[in-house]
């Protein structure tokens, strides 16, 4: 699925000297390595403000925190995600509403989301929460239209989408504050936990440089209840390397989803979405957004014999997400049930994500795509 090694053999020395300069300086937590990082990810997003934090859970909390959405408040996000998308607004103290998805993109549904609104429930609704799920930015034109109709706030969950755009404006410049996820898996990846939160607002930045140290602004002079969510220094002193090499990494994306493509279509698998019947949907980028393919899913019908199929060939698949978030165990107090979200359960039901990371060579894409046209034949 993934070969991280590809990534840090070209760059190792780079990675160490890094890391060594954190090693001198002896500054662990924060520190200069972490305010440098800061800089140069806001300047590359072309937004104002970016505060590194020790995860993109964490992230979300202090950007929902710090845009001050909490109790006896309600966040509308999407049932097909990561759980920390919903986690996160519970640990904030908001209640989170689910709104469907659209099958085509996987993404929030903007008329999902209007018709909660206009729902019993929609007054409680303080802010919305879509994910850009697998690099894709959800619909903000739709969102943004939303949101100053009914003055609400947008979160981004960003921790999928670092570089991706809608419009030309970057995901975590879109909303009034986004969150990004630095996990080893994700396209800028640190050696560890780390994430970030990211705004154009300098109050909601201040709020979240001090929740993520106790809520302090004066050393130990706690304003409100904060937490520790610091990004320590070694993260900090990687991600500024890696940040140098992102902007290619995912050109080089792009390019491995346009084989995939290429080769599906030469195979005679692709069937029209966005719902599959006898061959594989490909995923699709949609006009005006920029896709930087953190995944490649498919979907198709037959989608656990296919995954065993290629686990027995030793070629590596993921299911993002086999159960949606509205009926996992740990989420039954918020009431929905089986056929609450009839767009999130057939996709969780039918979608696989292929290998796909900016080093994956041509000869083994081809590997994986004849395998899935054995599978069908
Ligand atoms: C959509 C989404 N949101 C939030 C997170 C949480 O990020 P982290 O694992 O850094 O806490 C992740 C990644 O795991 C994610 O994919």
């Amino acid at each position: 699925m993934l070969d991280l090694k590809r990534q840090y053999q070209p760059l190792y020395r780079e990675l160490l000297e890094s890391v060594g300069q954190v090693l001198a300086t002896q500054q662990f937590i924060l520190g200069e390595s972490v305010a440098a990082f800061e800089k140069a990810a806001a300047e590359r997003l072309g937004v104002a403000h970016a505060i590194g934090c020790s995860s993109g859970t964490d992230a979300l909390w202090l950007a929902l925190a710090a845009a001050e959405v909490g109790p006896s408040q309600a966040v509308v996000t999407t049932p097909f995600s990561f759980f920390a998308s919903t986690s996160a607004i519970l640990r904030a103290g908001a209640q989170p509403l689910l709104a469907d998805i659209d099958p085509a993109t996987f993404n929030l549904s903007p008329s999902a989301v209007e018709a909660l609104l206009n729902g019993p429930q929609g007054a409680a609704v303080r802010a919305i929460l879509p994910v850009h799920l697998y690099g894709q930015c959800a619909d903000w034109t739709a969102f943004a239209r939303i949101a100053r109709e009914r003055n609400l706030k947008l979160v981004e969950d960003a921790a999928q989408a670092w570089g991706a755009d809608a419009q030309g404006v970057k995901a975590g410049a879109l909303g009034d504050a986004a969150a990004f996820s630095f996990y080893a898996t994700k396209n800028l990846s640190a050696a560890g936990d780390a994430g970030m939160v990211t705004t154009n607002s300098t109050e909601i930045a201040e709020r979240a440089r001090m929740l993520r140290q106790h809520g302090m602004k004066r050393r130990y002079y706690h304003d409100e209840m904060g937490w520790n969510a610091r990004m320590d220094g070694f993260q900090g002193a990687i991600l500024a390397v890696k940040l140098k090499y992102i902007d290619g990494w995912n050109q080089l994306r792009r390019a491995v989803a346009r084989r995939y493509h290429a080769l599906f279509h030469a195979a005679g698998l692709v069937e029209a979405g966005p719902y599959p019947s006898h061959g594989v949907v490909l995923p699709q980028e949609v006009k005006s957004t920029h896709h930087v393919w953190h995944q490649y899913v498919i979907r198709t019908a037959r989608r656990d014999g296919l995954r065993q199929f290629l686990t027995e060939r030793k070629i590596g698949s993921e299911i993002y997400y086999p159960v949606p978030l509205h009926l996992q165990a740990a989420l039954k107090p918020l009431g929905y049930s089986e056929g609450s979200f009839p767009e999130a359960e057939r996709a969780a039901r039918e979608v696989l994500a292929l290998p796909i990371f900016p080093e994956l060579r041509e000869d083994e894409q081809q590997t994986v795509v004849s395998a899935i046209a054995e599978f069908f034949s």
